[in-house]
C-alpha cells in the first residue's frame, strides 16, 4: 500500500493556494515592510514633504501624518499590513511618533536581511533586538528631563514640536497654546497622579476664515442652528433639556387610511395632533426648561409653541454630542416626556447662537461642569482644516502624555543618537552572533537623525560623523538642527518631546520587526481576495511578495 503511494503528491491545500518558505519567505516580508517604512520617510521632520492622498472616491488628503498616510493607503500584503498596525498602536498610546515608528521598524528588518544574508540565524536576531529594545527603553529613561506635569509651559512646547512638522506650523505657536490651555483644563488631580482624558476636549472644525481665527471656548459648541426664526437666539442662566425623543407625532409603521367625511371631522383631526404636540411641549416647560437641546427631530407646530413660549430649541444633534452636552451641563438624557423633571436639566451660563462664516453655530458657554471645552478650528479650506484637527490632535495627545508621564526628551535625533552611542556600548558584553544584532539596532536607530538631516536637504554623512564625535564628548543633546541647517544642541534650540512618545516608538517598532522576523512560512490560500502574486520579484505596493507561483508547485 506505501509503497503505490510513494511518488504520488500529498494535497493539503486547495488548488489555487501558495505558499513559499524560509528565507524566500523573510525576504517577501522584510522587503514589503521596508517599502512601507520607505514610503512615509519623506514626510518625518519639519522639513519633511507632504502626501497627497486620493481614495478610490477621488476624496483627496493632504498630510503628513504617518497613520492617516498608512492607513488611506490601500495596503494589501500582510507584512506590510503590519507596519500599519505598529503606526496605529503609536497614535493610540501616544499619539505622535508614528512615522518615526515605520521608519525605524523598517530599519530593523532591512539591517535583519544583511544579517540573514551572513548566516545569522533569525532568532538569533530577534533575542538581540528584544535586548537592545530593553536597554534602548533604560537608556531614554536615564537621560529624559523630569518636568512638572501641570506647566503650562511645558505642554506648549512639546506641543509646538509635534506641529512644526505639520501643515499647520506657521501657526503653531498659536495651536500650541490653545491646546495646552485646553489639556490644563481638563486635568484633574487623582490620588497618586494627575488624570486627563483628551476625549473630554470637544474638537469641531468650520472652514472659513483662517486659522488664526481658531478658538478655544469655554464650554461647547454643537454644528446646528436655533430650529425657529422667532426663538431667541441668547438665553442666558439656560436650563437646558436635552432630548433623545421626537417632538413628532410618530407615523405608523403600516399605511392606514382614514376616511374623512366632513370638513368637521378634518378639523378635529387636526386639532387632536395639535393638542398631542402641545402636550409634548408642556410636558419640557413646566420644569422651567428655556433651551431644548433634540437629537431627533422638532414638528414645525412644536417649534411654533416653543417660540411662543420664547424657548431656544436646537434639534438633530449629534449622539456623541448630546453626551458631551450632558456631561457639560450636568443634565440627563431625557428619553421619555412622562417621567421628565427639573432635576433633569443641564444648566449653563450661556446659549447662543452665532454665525460662523456662512453658517451658523450654537455655543453652550459657562457650563455646569466647568471641565468642559471646546476647540473651534478655522481656516482656509477643508482641507487644511482638516489636517489643522490632525495635528491638534497630536498636539493634544503630546500634552496629555506629559501630564501622564512628566518627562522630556529634546527632539532632532539627539535621543536616538545616543541610545545608538550607548548600545554600541553595551554589545560589547555579548560574545558572538548577538552582539552583531544589538550594533543593527543601534544603526537602526540612527535613521531618524539621517533621515531628518535628508529631508532638510543637508549632508547626512557630515552631519552625522559631527554629531557621533559630539556624543563621545558626552553632548547628550546633540541632534540635527533642521531649521539652522547644522549640528546643534537641541535642549538650548528648545525642541522637546515627550519621553512617552519617544519609548513607544521603541516598543512598537521592536515588536513588529521581531513579528515579521519570526515568520518563515506565508501560507496564502487560494480562494480568498488577499494578496495578488505578482511573478516573483516584481515589488509593488499590492503584491510585494515573491510568494509567486514556484511556491505553489511544491503540493
Ligand atoms: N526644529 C527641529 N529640528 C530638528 N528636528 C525636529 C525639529 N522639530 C521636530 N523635530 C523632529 O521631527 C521628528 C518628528 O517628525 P514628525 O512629526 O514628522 O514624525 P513623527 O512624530 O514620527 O510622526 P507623526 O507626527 O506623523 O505621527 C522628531 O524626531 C522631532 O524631534
Ligand atoms: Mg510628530
Amino acid at each position: 500500500m506505501s509503497q503505490e503511494l510513494a511518488g504520488t503528491p500529498v494535497l493539503i491545500l486547495r488548488e489555487g493556494a501558495s505558499r513559499s518558505r524560509g528565507r524566500d519567505a523573510q525576504h517577501a516580508n522584510i522587503m514589503a515592510a521596508k517599502i512601507v517604512a520607505e514610503s512615509v520617510k519623506s514626510a518625518l521632520g519639519p522639513k519633511g514633504m507632504d502626501k497627497m492622498l486620493v481614495d478610490s472616491f477621488g476624496d483627496v488628503t493632504i498630510t503628513s501624518d504617518g497613520r492617516t498616510i498608512l492607513d488611506e493607503m490601500d495596503i494589501q500584503h500582510p507584512a506590510a499590513k503590519m507596519m500599519v498596525e505598529v503606526a496605529k498602536t503609536q497614535d493610540d498610546e501616544v499619539g505622535d511618533g508614528t512615522t518615526s515608528a515605520a521608519i525605524i521598524a523598517g530599519e530593523l528588518l532591512s539591517k535583519s536581511e544583511e544579517l540573514i544574508d551572513k548566516n545569522v540565524h533569525p532568532t538569533v536576531i530577534i533575542d538581540g533586538y528584544r535586548k537592545a529594545g530593553e536597554k534602548a527603553l533604560e537608556i531614554l529613561e536615564k537621560i529624559a528631563k523630569p518636568v512638572s506635569p501641570t506647566d503650562r509651559e511645558w505642554l506648549k512646547k512639546v506641543a509646538i514640536t509635534s506641529m512644526a512638522s505639520k501643515l499647520v506650523a506657521d501657526h503653531k505657536e498659536q495651536l500650541a497654546d490653545i491646546a495646552s490651555q485646553a489639556i490644563l483644563h481638563v486635568t484633574e488631580k487623582g490620588e497618586k497622579e494627575f488624570k486627563v482624558d483628551i476625549d473630554d476636549i470637544m474638537v469641531e472644525k468650520k472652514p472659513g476664515e483662517s486659522m488664526n481665527d481658531t478658538k478655544l471656548i469655554n464650554g461647547i459648541v454643537i454644528d446646528k442652528e436655533v430650529v425657529h426664526p422667532g426663538m431667541p437666539k441668547r438665553t442666558e442662566k439656560a436650563k437646558i433639556a436635552l432630548l433623545d425623543t421626537a417632538l413628532e407625532i410618530e407615523k405608523t409603521e403600516f399605511d392606514a387610511k382614514i376616511n374623512i367625511e366632513s370638513p368637521e371631522q378634518m378639523e378635529a383631526f387636526l386639532k387632536q395632533e395639535e393638542s398631542m404636540l402641545k402636550d409634548m411641549v408642556d410636558k419640557i416647560t413646566k420644569t422651567g426648561a428655556n433651551v431644548i437641546i433634540a437629537q431627533k427631530g422638532i414638528d414645525d407646530l412644536a417649534q411654533h409653541f416653543l417660540a411662543r413660549k420664547q424657548i431656544l430649541a436646537v434639534r438633530r444633534v449629534k449622539k456623541s454630542d448630546m453626551e458631551k452636552l450632558a456631561k457639560a451641563t450636568g443634565g440627563k438624557i431625557i428619553t421619555n416626556l412622562d417621567d421628565v423633571s427639573e432635576k433633569d436639566l443641564g444648566h449653563a451660563d450661556l446659549v447662543e447662537e452665532r454665525k460662523i462664516g456662512d453658517d451658523k453655530m450654537t455655543f453652550i458657554e459657562g457650563c455646569k461642569n466647568p471641565k468642559a471645552v471646546a476647540i473651534l478650528i478655522r481656516g482656509g479650506t477643508e482641507r487644511i482644516v482638516a489636517e489643522a484637527e490632525r495635528s491638534i490632535h497630536d498636539a493634544l495627545c503630546v500634552g496629555r502624555d506629559i501630564v501622564r508621564e512628566p518627562k522630556v526628551v529634546a527632539g532632532g535625533g539627539a535621543p536616538e543618537l545616543e541610545v545608538a552611542r550607548q548600545l554600541r556600548e553595551y554589545a560589547k558584553t555579548f560574545l558572538g552572533r548577538e552582539q552583531l544584532a544589538v550594533v543593527a539596532y543601534a544603526e537602526a536607530m540612527e535613521a531618524i537623525p539621517l533621515t531628518l538631516a535628508e529631508n532638510a536637504g543637508l549632508d547626512p554623512i557630515d552631519i552625522l560623523s559631527e554629531l557621533h564625535v559630539r556624543h563621545e564628548k558626552g553632548e547628550v543633546w546633540a541632534g540635527v538642527d533642521v531649521n539652522e541647517g547644522k549640528a546643534k544642541n537641541m535642549e538650548k534650540a528648545g525642541v522637546f518631546e515627550p519621553l512617552a512618545v519617544k519609548k513607544q516608538i521603541i516598543k512598537s517598532a521592536t515588536e513588529a520587526a521581531t513579528m515579521i522576523l519570526k515568520i518563515d512560512d506565508i501560507i496564502a490560500s487560494g480562494k480568498t481576495k488577499g494578496p495578488p502574486m505578482p511573478p516573483k520579484g516584481a515589488p509593488g505596493m499590492g503584491g510585494m511578495g515573491g510568494m509567486g507561483a514556484e511556491g505553489a508547485g511544491e503540493f
